[in-house]
């Protein structure tokens, strides 16, 4: 029995306080003094939306845009129960579609704010273009990241393998499991997702040069580190967006269920009760012109 329902959205990791508490600390190194209009890209179910909202007094527009519908389905259920926003007297816009293509007109933002997501879009050089066209001159941007090339302290790597082999294990043993049985075994329908982190992750190096060409000055590096315990590992294992890339094809079910079975284990044989994470915070202005 998993510790937590597979989910379709991030919102389990999202609650937990180690998340939460890393964003809170990333948006209060951000000058949001002046922001009137904001940006919350790939918003998800609103968690840094929340936290924006604390951290700007004087807000009067926020939009939240996402892929997934039912994220922001509960977004919006959220906002709308808590009534902070109608309270502020700010107005909040909630968009289904791709950060790389904004139905936003030029310049119109003081500020974007993209929280853990950055690393998902297939072409960073095409969003960041974007993010440049939406901004007003002198607009933030900020981004932080748990993907990219030095999020493993040296040594951690093993950790996180040890918990996709275990995690691998525990498939394999209920495809047998199941056959012997007489039962179907698990069916691998292959090319349905992408293979595990197809793509390298960026190194802060890359990142300065991508934001660079697209017409932005880089402000501030921070690396923030994120302790993960078992919980930690549960929950992120109960995101089918991670489940569904680490065993791709399999089914999102089984593979979330493996990852949480295997969290605790796979900690223990590694002799560790937490992993350090470094999370990458960059904050950049769009330059005047682009
Ligand atoms: C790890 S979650 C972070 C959500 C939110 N920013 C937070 O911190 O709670 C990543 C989010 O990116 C969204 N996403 C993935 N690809 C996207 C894209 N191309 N455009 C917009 N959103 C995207 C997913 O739907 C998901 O909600």
């Amino acid at each position: 029995m998993c510790a937590v329902a597979v989910n379709m959205t991030y919102e389990p990791f999202s609650k937990e306080p180690e998340y939460v508490e890393a964003n809170r600390a990333f948006i209060a190194t951000l000058p949001l003094g002046g922001v009137r209009t904001l940006l919350d890209l790939a918003c998800g179910t609103g968690v840094m939306t929340d936290l924006l909202v604390e951290a700007c007094p004087h807000l009067r527009r926020i939009l939240g845009l996402d892929l997934s519908l039912e994220s922001m389905l509960i977004a919006a259920r959220h906002f709308r129960e808590q009534g902070t926003l109608a309270r502020r007297g700010i107005r909040l816009q909630l968009l289904q579609g791709t950060a790389d293509i904004l139905p936003v007109a030029d310049g119109c933002m003081d500020a974007v704010i993209m929280g853990n997501s950055i690393h998902m879009l297939p072409d960073e050089r095409h969003l960041l273009r974007e993010v440049a066209r939406v901004l007003r001159p002198g607009g933030l941007f900020a981004f932080n990241s748990s993907f990219w090339a030095g999020t493993m302290p040296p040594g951690t790597e093993k950790v996180h393998h040890e918990w996709v082999k275990q995690a691998a294990v525990y498939l394999m043993n209920r495809d047998r499991e199941l056959r012997r049985r007489g039962k179907p075994g698990i069916r691998r329908k292959r090319g349905t997702a992408k293979t595990a982190f197809s793509r390298p992750w960026l190194s802060i190096g890359d990142w300065q040069d991508r934001l660079d060409e697209a017409g932005f000055a880089v402000q501030a590096i921070n690396r923030r580190t994120v302790l993960m315990d078992r919980r930690c590992f549960e929950t992120i294992g109960a995101y089918a967006g991670l489940a569904s890339v680490l065993f791709s094809g399999y089914p999102v079910q089984l593979a979330s269920e493996a990852l949480q079975e295997t969290a605790g284990s796979a900690l223990a044989a590694m002799g560790v009760s937490e992993v350090p994470r470094l999370w990458l915070e960059i904050t950049a202005a769009r330059k005047e012109t682009v």
